[in-house]
């Protein structure tokens, strides 16, 4: 009697158990934030997980369906069942070693959904859902099981069927290169891009999709569903035979996420993508430092001087030594050499072969590396392998051995050209592996990586710090040897490629108008340049010109004073593609950067963001009265003047211009005698009269 009666118990249990994942089956799993704005919503429809996306009420997200194409094997997307579901929730505020905030924190609501095939094969697939403030995120987990070993994913079959048309900010997919200018459209007139893609709704709710901790993985482009407006279906950037991600079982795949926010700048202050990554994996981090650098650089990419030996050569001893007396007078502490070792002459042949360890001739790498130890500057590596990893990848230990020994704490890579092995792509899983790799072995020879060409930043920087910064973006080498980039560029730039991570742009050209024929230029004014160091976030930042640009340059001296890394980061008043304002602070100092696209524009920037205690002095550097984007766009406008929370910042700003403001507390008495910034102010109306009618 007592055995049946406990039999029958667990006939009931197991019945409870099974009934409610029937009954999940059905009921929608809705997950939160913790401010309750945003939902992220679990649907299984006949068999089809989906989930939909939905802030204040308002669905930004339709139903979108989840799951995988494989090699040889029944497609991951159909025939499932629940057969559980937990949520949880996290809160921890952390301090990354360099970024944007001094502290983040990282609070977010959690759904695990386990599926099951109800079909022969049984396999599990789950997924995990983020909620956060800022947005939400997903991956797929796929445990360890008898009937998923090891396996090949055709297709990852995500979809993000986005709610309307709505106005996007992108550049076309590639599989190779996000070196391209931004495109605004609705997204019908999409075909494929590149992550990070950033859209506004009617109701003026802004989002951006990416991918956070993509690891052993292919990155993902997004291309637009055919027939439909804006259903967008994720496309991964495949393996020379059309594969796109090969794999074994337990495996999680990278994060999909969703960042959302009520302005523009929120997208910016968001920092979801370096939470979706692990935490620093390594020990000891004492040598990860943020740095400013000059470069033998951009002489090469005007014309002035070659990467290569011979009369022109860039990469001379007298040259390094010049460039360190510059940087060392100038409080700058790296130098980049470019074009200092053998086989640049192979570089535009089918097979470019380097030599990582090697220098030319007329470059002595001890000699410079001892006069910079002398003068406190270091110096930064580089590796352009031209796409030949095979090559790179059987020198690299080798040559980070050498510079560790050496002293030279960073280096730069590049992969400008086609991959080879032939078919591999920059962004395919082959490459993400190579990328990964580079920086886990520069760790161990303590040596920090600025990658070009790169694959994008998934936020990776919070568990290997030392990949500080990377390009994958036009950056400022178009503007020497292309049509340029234009004004607007850089008033987009931040609110997409910046949302990933840091980014080596290289900004600081004082010589504008440096081509005498005319057909090449940086299009921007002196003053936006400046601005651009505070605008654009990179704990490697470069002052990119000739150093006898800079020179006997007043307008040198924010170059000197702004930290390339910072305590906190507000974004104010902005519009994408049109004007953009951020503030950081470091220590007691805020900085400010403040630029706009053609159009001439009069900003009133509230201070507020200083502390209502302190006086400061504003170190302004400005567009000039005088200031012209086509005949003067070198002059500025340099003065100081003594301001508090209270006030507000006329900033004048030509088409083309910027703004660029450093706040230090009041000391001394010649600053407490300084005049207010109403004398600022008298000027700039002025101003906007000259740069009104100089703009066409
Ligand atoms: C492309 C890089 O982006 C650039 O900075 C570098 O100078 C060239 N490749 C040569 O390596
Ligand atoms: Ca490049």
């Amino acid at each position: 009697m007592k055995i049946h009666y406990l039999k029958k118990m667990a006939e009931i249990v197991s019945l409870f158990l099974f009934v409610p994942s029937i009954l999940m089956a059905k009921v929608p799993k809705d997950l939160y934030s913790p401010d309750g704005k945003i939902c992220i919503r679990f649907v299984l429809k006949a068999g089809q997980p989906y989930y939909e996306v939905v802030y204040q009420k308002k669905t930004l997200i339709q139903p979108s369906p989840l799951g995988f194409r494989l090699d040889e094997a029944p497609p991951l997307m159909e025939n499932f069942s629940v057969t559980d579901t937990r949520s949880d929730s996290f809160d921890e505020t952390w301090k990354p070693v360099l970024g944007e905030d001094k502290t983040i924190r990282n609070h977010y609501n959690q759904l695990i959904v386990t599926l099951r095939e109800t079909s022969t094969l049984h396999r599990i697939l789950i997924l995990i859902f983020r909620a956060y403030d800022d947005g939400v995120a997903f991956r797929y987990s796929l445990p360890e099981q008898p009937n998923l070993k090891k396996f090949q994913i055709i297709s990852e079959e995500t979809r993000f069927n986005f709610a309307g048309n709505y106005t996007a900010w992108w550049i076309p997919a590639d599989y190779d290169s996000y070196e391209k200018l931004y495109h605004e459209t609705p997204l019908s007139k999409i075909k494929a891009v590149n992550t990070p893609v950033t859209m506004v709704t009617p109701d003026s709710i802004y989002l951006s999709i990416h991918e956070a901790n993509l690891t052993d993985y292919a990155g993902m482009t997004l291309k637009r569903v055919k027939r439909s407006a804006s259903n967008f279906e994720c496309d991964l950037v495949p393996w020379p035979d059309g594969i796109k991600v090969k794999t074994r079982t337990p495996m999680k795949t990278p994060w999909r996420t969703i960042q959302i926010a009520a302005r523009p700048g929120g997208l910016i202050e968001s920092h979801l993508i370096v939470n979706l990554n692990e935490p620093c994996a390594l020990k000891d981090v004492s040598w990860i430092k943020p740095m400013k650098y000059v470069g033998i650089w951009w002489g090469m990419h005007i014309g002035k001087w070659t990467w290569h030996e011979g009369p022109k050569h860039g990469a001379t001893t007298a040259r390094a030594k010049e460039y360190i007396d510059f940087a060392s007078a100038h409080h700058i502490p790296a130098l980049l050499v470019e074009g200092w070792n053998k086989g640049w002459a192979t570089w535009w042949t089918k097979k470019p072969e380097f030599s990582f360890t090697e220098a030319y001739p007329d470059y002595n790498l001890n000699e410079v590396v001892q006069y910079g130890k002398e003068k406190g500057v270091v110096l930064i590596g580089h590796n352009e392998t031209a796409g030949n990893v095979p090559s790179y990848d059987a020198q690299m230990e080798k040559a980070f051995a050498l510079y560790e020994k050496l002293g030279i704490p960073a280096i730069k890579t590049g992969y400008a050209g086609k991959i080879i092995p032939k078919g591999q792509h920059h962004h395919g899983q082959w490459m993400v592996r190579h990328y990964r790799k580079v920086v886990k072995m520069a760790a161990k020879y303590h040596i920090m990586v600025d990658a070009h060409e790169p694959i994008k930043p998934t936020g990776i920087r919070r568990t290997y710090p030392n990949f500080l910064t990377r390009e994958g973006v036009r950056g400022m080498e178009y503007n020497a040897w292309s049509a340029g980039n234009p004004p607007n560029h850089t008033t987009i730039v931040p609110f997409t490629r910046m949302l990933a991570g840091p980014l080596d742009y290289t900004p600081g050209i004082f010589n504008i108008l440096f081509d005498k024929t005319g057909k090449h230029r940086v299009h921007t004014t002196l003053a936006k340049q400046l601005a651009l160091y505070v605008i654009l976030y990179s704990p490697l930042q470069m002052a990119a010109d000739l150093v006898e640009n800079y020179k006997d340059n007043p307008a040198f001296q924010f170059i000197e004073k702004v930290p390339s890394n910072w305590d906190e980061t507000r974004v104010l008043k902005s519009r994408i593609g049109h004007f953009v304002t951020i503030v950081r602070r470091r220590g007691n100092e805020w900085f400010l950067g403040s630029i706009t696209d053609k159009h001439p524009r009069l900003l009133e920037i509230p201070l507020d963001f200083l502390n209502p205690e302190t006086r400061y002095v504003a170190h302004i550097y400005a567009d000039a009265r005088e200031t012209n984007y086509f005949t003067n766009p070198t002059a500025v406008e340099i003065g100081q003047y003594q301001v508090t929370a209270k006030d507000t910042l006329p900033a004048a700003l030509d088409g083309g211009g910027g703004i660029a403001v450093r706040f230090s507390p009041v000391r001394g008495k010649t600053e407490k005698s300084l005049q207010s910034i109403q004398y600022f102010r008298k000027e700039a109306g002025e101003k906007m009269k000259a740069f009104i009618r100089t703009s066409s």
